[in-house]
């Protein structure tokens, strides 16, 4: 399993591979396809529990899924993300990584800002907690974004991200997540950070890429502009049911070989037994 200092020293080296995934079966082909690090991302919210934003989902919901998530990857670093509003405070947030940390067994979590969040990010490195930031297109912060928007497109907002990718950086975060803004301000970001950057909606010159699970393989009805489906297994499931479905009706499934036998010998002593 990937540790949080081997990641920090991918930089520069290679890639480094993410997935999110939020159950078993999901964890168990990341893990097996040999991904790097499986996130278990709030985006929970809108891929498997169907709302339209992240800012439902609750710090029961993560750890739910993300104890799902660790019981099918064992050998994969595992990163949980803190859901809306529950790291407010120290306190608060450290209350809220230990159940993360000893409920899930994660190997670290990520967390939405920057500079305003630094005494929170401090707080849990100092209690030895790898913590992953996020910067650019932040899902909690949806509203006061105004939609789910490709961000850090004028210059001070490009000065704001490299600040808070710096502050992150220099307070030791294993890595950044960059989502939803220019290639050239993630490749400006990349090569002036020590943290790894990973990228989501950033471009190619990234130290990393993570997708979410149901885009990558196809599950999803619909597909952002960044992401590349891998797979089709949307339309595979479909056509799978399809002709399950037509052979039930048609009376081909089961099968002989699928369908379990007595023993003539057996069957007729019972038919001569039976009494109605
Ligand atoms: O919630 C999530 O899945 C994420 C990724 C999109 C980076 O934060």
């Amino acid at each position: 399993m990937l540790t949080s200092p081997e990641l920090r020293a991918l930089k520069g080296q290679r890639p480094s591979v993410w997935i999110t995934a939020y159950d078993v079966v999901q964890a168990q082909v990341a893990e097996e396809a040999g991904i790097d690090v499986i996130l278990v991302g709030d985006s929970l919210g809108m891929t498997t529990m169907g709302y339209d934003t992240t800012i439902p989902v609750t710090l029961d919901d993560m750890i739910h899924h993300a104890a799902m998530v660790r019981r099918g990857a064992t050998h994969t670093m595992m990163i949980v993300d803190f859901p809306f509003l529950t790291y407010p405070d120290i306190p608060t947030a450290l209350r809220n990584a230990a159940r993360i940390m000893q409920q899930t067994l994660a190997n670290g979590v990520k967390l939405e800002g920057g500079r305003d969040i630094i005494a929170v990010v401090d707080a849990l490195i100092r209690e030895k907690i790898p913590v992953i930031g996020h910067l650019g297109l932040t899902p909690q912060s949806i509203h006061t974004m105004g939609g789910y928007k490709v961000q850090a497109k004028t210059s001070a907002a490009i000065e704001r991200l490299i600040a808070d990718a710096r502050e992150l950086s220099d307070h030791g975060v294993s890595a950044i997540v960059l989502e939803g803004i220019p290639d050239r301000v993630a490749a400006f970001v990349t090569d002036h950070v020590d943290a790894p950057t990973v990228g989501i909606g950033a471009g190619s010159h990234v130290d990393g890429q993570v997708l979410v699970f149901h885009d990558c393989l196809g599950l999803s009805p619909n597909l952002p502009k960044f992401a590349r489906p891998f797979a089709h297994v949307r339309d595979d499931m479909i056509h799978g049911l399809e002709d399950y479905r037509n052979a039930v009706l048609g009376r081909s499934f089961p099968s002989d070989a699928e369908t379990y036998h007595i023993p003539d010998r057996e069957w007729e002593r019972f038919l001569a037994e039976y009494k109605d």
